[in-house]
This record gives C-alpha cells, sequence and structure tokens, in this order.
C-alpha cells in the first residue's frame, strides 16, 4: 500500500544574521512533527531553506568587498551545520538563488502580469537615499528612517502591483468555509479583522533601486520584490513551473505551514491570493506561533539577549535543547527562554525521571537477572495499571500532534514515564529479590518496565531522536516499529541489556548559570556592533538653527489605531503643545507625565495619523529600534534651552 503523503514546511529564513534559538524553534517543531508522521506512516516531504534576495544582503555583501552570493553562501553553510547539530531531518533545503527557483518565479511573475494582475505603477513613499529604502508613514519612527534614523524624503519609483483586492472576498469566503486554514484561531479573527474586512491594498511586488533579486525577464530593470520570490518556494521546491514535477503533484496543497506571526499576513492573505491567481489549491493550514522571549522581551541581537543555540548544545547537548523548545512553549504562544528554568527541566524531567528509570531498570536487570530480560509470568493487577497507560499513550500522542499541541504530546509521554517510575515504588523489586520463592514476580516486573522503557522509546524517538537510539541500546532492542505499539509484549525476552552511561547527568544548577554567564559575557565583548558612520560636517550656524527646549510632559496618551504612536501634552514654559512621538513600543502614557524631555521646537508641525504634532522628541535607540530611550535632561527649569 502507497504511504499517505504529508507535507510541512518552515519560512526561509534570511540569511542575514546568526539563527537564534527564536528561529530554532520553528525548525524543532517542524522536525518532530515530521519525524512523528514518518514514524507513524506518512511518506513526509519537511522543506526548509532560505531567503536570500534584497536590498540588505546586498549592501552587507558591498561593505565585506565580495558578491553577495559568496556572502550568503558562507551563512547558508553555517545554516546548514546549525541544523545538522540540530539533529534537523529536512527532505529538502531550498535557496531561493537556486536556478529552478529562480526560473520559476520568473515565470510565475510572467503569467500573473499576462493574465492582468500584475501591472505597472508607481510605488510612493518615504524614501531614505542613504538606506535605499521605501517607507510608509506608519514605519517611520519619528518622522525618520527606521533603520537609521536619518531623515526621509517624499519620493516615487516605479514599480509591479499585484491586484491584491480582486481576490480578497474570495479569501475572505475561504477561511470562513476553511476553520482550519489559519491556526490558531485567534489569529484567524486578526486576519479578517484587521486586513481583509478593511480592504486590501494593492501589493509592490518589484523594485529598481537594488539589483540582489530575480530579474522581471520583460523588464530587466526591475527585480522581483520579496514576497512573490519567498512565498512561491513552497511550490518551486517541489518542481512547480520546471520539467520534473512529480513531488508537486505529489505533496502540494501542503498540509501546514509553520510560521512565526510576525509573517501570518504574509501567509494567509498574499500566498493564497497567489495561489487563487495562479488557479492553484491553498495549503491545508497554516499555524502561526508566538515568539520566544527572554528575561525582558523579545530576543533580539542589540539587546545582547540573544540565546545562541549552539552554546547550549555545547554545554547540554541536543536533545535537553529539543525538549526545552518542544515541552515549554505553549505551541501557538509567546513563551520563555529562560537559563534557571532550562537547566531546572533537564534535571528534574530528563534526569530524574526518564534518566532513573532507564537506569535503575537496566540496573535491576543485571544485578537480578545477569542482564538477561525476564519472561512475564506472574501477573498482578497492579500491571494493568502501567500497561493500559501504555496501550493509550500512542493514541494520545498522535491526536495531540495532529493538533500541532507539541507540549501535550510530551506531557502524555512523560506522564507513562511517571507512572513507570511509580510502578517501582509499588512493587519494590528490592524487596521481592530477597524471596527466591519471588523470583518469577520479580521477573515479571522487570520485564513490564523494559517494555515500558520500549514505549517509551518509540514514543520519543520523533522529539529526542539521540535519547530514543540510546534506550535502544540499553534495553537492546529493535523493535522500534510504530505498530508494535498494539500490544504489550514487544520486548524479546532473553535479551541481554547493555548497561550505559546515565542519559542526563545532573546538572549543578549554580555553577553552570556561572558558566552561561561567562560565557555570554565573552561573546558579547567580541561581538562587534555596527556602527552607523557619522554624517556630514556642519557648522555651529547649522546646528542654531535647531531649537531644543526642555519642556514637561503634561498628558500622555496613545493614538488611536497606531500602535508606535504616543500623543504627548507638553509644557514650554510660555505654551503648551501636542507632539506625536514613536515611542509606544518603549514607554507607557503613564511613565511620562510629569518627565522632563527634550523638544526640537521648531521643527515644522506636521500631521501623523491625523494627530497635529508640533515639535519633535529627542530620543536614543539602537540600530534594529529595540532599545529606545527618550533623552533625560534632568530637572533643568521648563522651556530651558538645549545647545
Ligand atoms: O521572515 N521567537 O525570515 P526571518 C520565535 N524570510 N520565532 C522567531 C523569533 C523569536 N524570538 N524571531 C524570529 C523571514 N522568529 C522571511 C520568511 S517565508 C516564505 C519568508 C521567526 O529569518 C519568525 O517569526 O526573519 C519567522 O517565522 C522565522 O523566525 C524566520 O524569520
Ligand atoms: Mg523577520
Amino acid at each position: 500500500m502507497s504511504k499517505k503523503p504529508y507535507y510541512i514546511t518552515t519560512p526561509i529564513y534570511y540569511p542575514s544574521t546568526k539563527l537564534h534559538i527564536g528561529n530554532t524553534y520553528t525548525t524543532v517543531a517542524a522536525d518532530a512533527i515530521s519525524r512523528f508522521k514518518r514514524l507513524t506512516g506518512y511518506d513526509v516531504m519537511f522543506l526548509t531553506g532560505t531567503d536570500e534576495h534584497g536590498q540588505k544582503i546586498q549592501r552587507v555583501a558591498e561593505e565585506k568587498g565580495i558578491t553577495p552570493k559568496e556572502h550568503v553562501d558562507e551563512i547558508v553553510a553555517g545554516i546548514k551545520d546549525l541544523w545538522s547539530m540540530m539533529n534537523i531531518s529536512y527532505d529538502k533545503f531550498i535557496r531561493t538563488t537556486d536556478d529552478y527557483h529562480m526560473k520559476a518565479v520568473q515565470d510565475i511573475f510572467k503569467k500573473l502580469y499576462d493574465q492582468g494582475d500584475i501591472y505597472k505603477s508607481s510605488y510612493e513613499g518615504w524614501y531614505c537615499t542613504p538606506c535605499e529604502s521605501f517607507w510608509t508613514e506608519t514605519q517611520l519612527v519619528n518622522s525618520n528612517c527606521p533603520d537609521c534614523g536619518r531623515p526621509v524624503e517624499r519620493s516615487k519609483e516605479e514599480a509591479y502591483f499585484f491586484k491584491m483586492s480582486k481576490y480578497a472576498d474570495k479569501l475572505i469566503q475561504y477561511i470562513e468555509e476553511h476553520p482550519d486554514f489559519i491556526q490558531p484561531e485567534s489569529r484567524k479573527n486578526e486576519m479578517l479583522n484587521n486586513f481583509l474586512r478593511p480592504g486590501l491594498q494593492d501589493l509592490c511586488v518589484s523594485r529598481t533601486s537594488f539589483n540582489w533579486g530575480i530579474p522581471v525577464t520583460f523588464d530587466e530593470s526591475h527585480v522581483i520584490y520579496v514576497w512573490i520570490d519567498a512565498l512561491s518556494n513552497y511550490i518551486t521546491a517541489l518542481g512547480y513551473g520546471n520539467d520534473d514535477t512529480e513531488l508537486y503533484k505529489k505533496f502540494w496543497p501542503a498540509d501546514v505551514h509553520l510560521i512565526g506571526k510576525d509573517i501570518l499576513r504574509f501567509h494567509t492573505i498574499y500566498w493564497p491570493i497567489m495561489l487563487m491567481a495562479l488557479g492553484l489549491p491553498l495549503p491545508k493550514q497554516v499555524f502561526g506561533h508566538g515568539w520566544l522571549l527572554v528575561d525582558g522581551g523579545k530576543m533580539s541581537k542589540s539587546k545582547g539577549n540573544v540565546v545562541d543555540p549552539v552554546t547550549l548544545v555545547n554545554s547540554f547537548g541536543v536533545d535537553p535543547v529539543r525538549y526545552y523548545l518542544l515541552r515549554e512553549i505553549p505551541f501557538g504562544s509567546d513563551g520563555l527562554f529562560n537559563n534557571e528554568i532550562f537547566i531546572k527541566k533537564i534535571n528534574s524531567d530528563l534526569c530524574n525521571d526518564l534518566g532513573n528509570l532507564l537506569s535503575r531498570t537496566v540496573a535491576m536487570v543485571e544485578k537480578y537477572f545477569g542482564g538477561v530480560i525476564p519472561a512475564q509470568s506472574v501477573k498482578e493487577g497492579i500491571d494493568d495499571e502501567l500497561i493500559n497507560l501504555a496501550l493509550e499513550t500512542p493514541k494520545k500522542v498522535e491526536e495531540s500532534i495532529n493538533e500541532l499541541k507539541i507540549p501535550e504530546a510530551l506531557e502524555a509521554i512523560f506522564d507513562l514515564i511517571g507512572r513507570a517510575n511509580k510502578y517501582i515504588d509499588e512493587t519494590t523489586p528490592w524487596i521481592l529479590a530477597k524471596d527466591e520463592a519471588k523470583k518469577d514476580r520479580l521477573g515479571t516486573v522487570l520485564y513490564n518496565l523494559s517494555e515500558a522503557l520500549r514505549f517509551v522509546s518509540i514514543l520519543i524517538s520523533s522529539f529526542l531522536p539521540d535519547t530514543a537510539k540510546k534506550i535502544n541500546e540499553q534495553i537492546a532492542t529493535t523493535n522500534v516499529e510504530w505498530d508494535s505499539l498494539k500490544e504489550f509484549n514487544g520486548t524479546v525476552v532473553g535479551t541481554k541489556v547493555v548497561k550505559g552511561d546515565n542519559l542526563f547527568p545532573r546538572i549543578d544548577v549554580d555553577a553552570k548559570l556561572a558558566e552561561l554567564e561567562a560565557l555570554k559575557e565573552a561573546e558579547s565583548k567580541s561581538s562587534k556592533r555596527e556602527i552607523i558612520p557619522i554624517k556630514e560636517e556642519i557648522t555651529i550656524d547649522d546646528f542654531s538653527k535647531i531649537d531644543l527646549r526642555v519642556v514637561k510632559v503634561i498628558a500622555c496618551e496613545p493614538v488611536k489605531g497606531a500602535k508606535k504612536l504616543l500623543k504627548l501634552k507638553v509644557d514650554l514654559g510660555n505654551e503648551e503643545r501636542q507632539v506625536v512621538s514613536g515611542i509606544a513600543k518603549d514607554y507607557k502614557p503613564e511613565e511620562l507625565v510629569g518627565k522632563n524631555v527634550v523638544l526640537v521646537a521648531n521643527l515644522k508641525p506636521v500631521k501623523l495619523r491625523g494627530e497635529l504634532s508640533q515639535g519633535m522628541i529627542l530620543a536614543a535607540s539602537t540600530d534594529d529600534d529595540s532599545i529606545l530611550k527618550v533623552v533625560d535632561p534632568g530637572e533643568l527649569p521648563t522651556g530651558s534651552v538645549v545647545r
């Protein structure tokens, strides 16, 4: 019988910065699901890869004095090393610089153009010349470029657009008729209410301001901009748009695209619309997971709070890292990465519960039966509890995985582990061993424990593949088929166990935390920050044109419909003004009231989101805006001049 196909994807990652534990999370989750599907009889296609085009990559390569391709080759090699370190069993790794992908994307673009879904127009927005980037009004921070903080100007560029609105109604209907399409449920409503129902804008799909991208075949000054290139990977990887479409026919539509919530809109609106325009079926599900947070917020490079998976794997081994990600992060919501919780989890779950179950069982088989697994001959009622739970667990795990509830799947497996440990306490083999007449009963107990471990090993193999292998070595089993879990008798009597090392040696929490802290210190010293070059020289006269004043914030509230903006009322000493400032991410309105801040008092007033802004509040931020602080002039009288 031919196996049922199952197609799962991760996002394709930007090879711009080193991947951190947050990116690793998606891929480990996809790997666990893929392995589980293979185990339960599916023919799996697990796709991951890299999204290699764009201006940022071009610019970094230029700074390094190498070609963009040389630059991405280097980073992609590192990403592949990381995946092999994490035991990621992907079936295909796509790079958007692969020839077959580029050709297929060009054909897709041409087809959409020929059928009138893509048209040429011009793109108008706020342009940052040094960054060569367009920004929309809402992306600007304090009316400046969100990347470099420099002033932007109104500008126009010729570009191609995708008629998104044409398919909006059809998509709304599709989403309503397919409740599983967008998961978790809460994200579906966000897409419908915030984006689709208010009306879709056409999407800009080409650029002329840089050339590290896939050229538009019929208009060579344009490159295809980001999302048509990136999203198409899910079908071009299967051969769509090329000669051999065997895989496409077998695996499309995808069973699930696993992605982070920041790119949900692209996957549940733009991507389905692209597919509709191409006349192709839509993926069965898009699952948007939450953020991996560290103490103090979202992980980001310039905050210096990035958790490097390589450091963790080197210190703890790969399975503890996989375990923490899969067990502790509620699938679909944000989760916390914290070293202390991580280490304590390893000690309690992996070392105490799983590790001890194995070492105690194997040690007892050695001690009481010379290492040979005894027969199950004298049963007692207490055995049924363990056996019944073992027999029920595969179904629980399978159901959880089918709903992508990975922590619940692991919980079920650890319930079985806990039950088996309790069974040892209840049956007290060391007491049975004292009585020769109870030898057969003792044998039965140890058989049941060995068999329970075989269940655990098979069940856990998708999540902790190395651990499963080590368990199998020690209980000397090769019977690792899923179907063998239908009956509690797959352990072969007479097999000789092989005692090995502890699966997870106990960790000294304080010592290890100190070690990690020291490592982080060393890393942050060695990693150089990107320095923004000093701007063109000005004279004191130029500077004196800027009127900076100390002002007191007397009222503050959010701007409706603009997540980033706060509306402040400030006192200049002799007048009050309203100022709109892009600091809502970093400050709560009440934190600012009563504070002195510095105002650019003679800046031409503008309207931001319909609100008048008479001036600008000075603030300093890291390159990526992850930390932003309003400049604090201390306790000077209101109206003081800053010079
Ligand atoms: O967005 N916790 O690539 P990317 C959890 N190339 N997930 C996180 C995270 C965190 N702290 N930080 C990032 C792109 N991610 C595009 C995708 S797909 C056709 C194109 C996740 O490298 C993020 O949500 O910026 C995203 O799903 C993935 O990492 C890749 O991000
Ligand atoms: Mg991103």
